[in-house]
């Protein structure tokens, strides 16, 4: 079992948690490694664009990760639209969570004014 926490409030943070990760993945010789950290990376460069900063929680129990990425932004108006590809409040392609949903094999949101918790399960290849 290996549970680490990020504290996500800049770039070099950014890079942080994926370095870390990068390693974990490589030394348990996991075949999706990319696609845990392009989960890891969008949901992380959520964080610092809508909320500012937040945490993200990485654990592997087995052969199942769980990736829990923790703000307390202002939260995701509308769940749905969020997740239709080409959706965005800023100025991006909104293809971030789309992908996140499409990539993992569960995703659940909750999320209101006081924040958002987005809770990403995948299973790991080796
Ligand atoms: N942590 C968050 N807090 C508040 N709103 C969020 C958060 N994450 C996503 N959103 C909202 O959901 C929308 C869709 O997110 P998504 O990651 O798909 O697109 P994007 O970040 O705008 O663009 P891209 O990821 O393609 O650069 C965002 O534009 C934003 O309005
Ligand atoms: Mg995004």
């Amino acid at each position: 079992m290996i549970s680490e926490i990020f504290n996500i409030k800049n770039r070099i943070e950014h890079q942080i948690i994926i370095s870390k990760i990068t390693k974990i993945l490589n030394d348990l010789k996991v075949k999706n490694k990319d696609t845990v950290i392009i989960i890891v990376s969008e949901l992380a460069t959520n964080i610092l664009k809508y909320a500012n900063k937040g945490k993200i929680k990485f654990e592997i129990n087995k052969d199942i990760v769980t990736i829990i990425a923790i703000d307390n932004g202002p939260g995701i108006k509308d769940i749905d639209l969020a997740l239709k590809e080409g959706f965005t409040s800023g100025k991006s392609l909104g293809l971030g969570l789309p992908s996140v949903k499409r990539l993992s094999h569960k995703m659940d949101i909750e999320t209101s004014s006081k924040g958002t918790k987005i809770i990403v399960k995948l299973k790991l290849e080796k």
